[in-house]
């Protein structure tokens, strides 16, 4: 059983899914957790059900929608505040849609919420990263294979003028999930800072019932057969423990349990400091 006693987690999309698993875990493995989740109520419930489930957990509830980056700047300010230092950051909110949507502030809806709000979080937490443990596991998943950056400029991709399909869409946020990691890692080591990231697996989670396309209507279909959240649950705690720690680790990816190597385009480090710039513009910080 792994022992992160006293250390300070933060998870996003900690009510559902592999984030409510990971949360349990890291609780029990003795961490002090910040639950990250859109909807008060939800979370509310998922946070006393952890807690009814491992009375003396150290846990509490933050209420953000990470769509919009006020919320996200917001979010990272109280807890900049009330904290001295992040040991984990687990990036896992994640959303799929079958249509095109726009965010508050202009971005498509799957990259604002799955790549840019991460992006803007880990900044806003970059000073207790350095000051904690530093260590961030990025939910991606093997969908970043199909994920193309480069099919059209990312600005326009990113704010989904240039919309192929609810897939893709994902698919390319995946993608940025990885590049995001692998940049981190260079841009940070040398600070303290390491970052993985991840595929949960295929598991049966609420992403499947987010709207009503295609894929997601045959995901459904194919739900029983799949493992539960927990599968990827444990992945987050296996990567939050020591390996991502190791410089050598840190910027790679895991499929579940497994370092694997990562798609020919998550491994272009042009793309990867495109995007990087891009984003931080993006987000309005000063960031190197
Ligand atoms: N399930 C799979 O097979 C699979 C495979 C590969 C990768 N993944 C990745 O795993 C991660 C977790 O997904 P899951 O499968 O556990 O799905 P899930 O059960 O639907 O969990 C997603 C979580 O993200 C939260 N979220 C979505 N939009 C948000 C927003 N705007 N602001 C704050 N929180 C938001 C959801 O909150 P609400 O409850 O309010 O919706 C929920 O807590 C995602 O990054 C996903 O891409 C999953």
């Amino acid at each position: 059983m792994a022992d992160l006693t006293g250390q300070i987690a933060v998870v996003t999309g900690a009510n559902s899914g592999v984030g409510r698993s990971a949360t349990e875990l890291l609780c029990r493995a003795g961490a002090r957790v910040i639950m990250v989740c859109r909807s008060r109520e939800r979370g509310q419930r998922a946070l006393d059900e952890i807690q009814s489930g491992a009375p003396g957990a150290s846990v509490r509830l933050e209420v953000a929608d990470l769509v919009e980056q006020a919320l996200v700047r917001r979010l990272g300010e109280r807890l900049a505040d009330e904290l001295d230092r992040v040991d984990i950051l687990v990036n896992n909110a994640g959303v799929w849609r079958h249509k095109r949507e726009s965010s508050p502030d202009g971005f498509e809806v799957t990259f604002a919420t799955n790549h840019l709000a991460h992006f803007l979080l880990a900044h806003l937490l970059l000073e207790h990263l350095r000051t904690g443990r530093g260590h961030i596991v990025n939910v991606s998943s093997e969908a970043h294979r199909q994920g193309d950056l480069r099919r059209a400029a990312i600005e326009t991709i990113a704010r989904g003028d240039a919309w192929a399909s609810g897939l893709q869409a994902y698919s390319d946020s995946k993608l940025a999930n990885v590049l995001f990691t692998t940049e981190l890692a260079r841009r940070y080591g040398d600070q303290g800072v390491t970052a993985v990231s991840l595929h949960p697996g295929v598991l049966s989670t609420r992403i499947w019932n987010q709207n009503s396309g295609p894929i997601s209507l045959l995901m459904r279909l194919f739900k029983p057969l799949m493992s539960g959240p927990d599968v990827g649950g444990r992945a987050v705690l296996r990567l939050a423990e020591d390996p991502g720690r190791d410089r050598e680790v840190s910027g790679t990816y895991y499929k579940v349990e497994k370092r694997v190597d990562t798609a020919p385009q998550a491994q272009d480090d042009e793309l990867a400091k495109e995007l990087w710039d891009l984003s931080a513009a993006w987000i309005g910080l000063g960031v190197r």
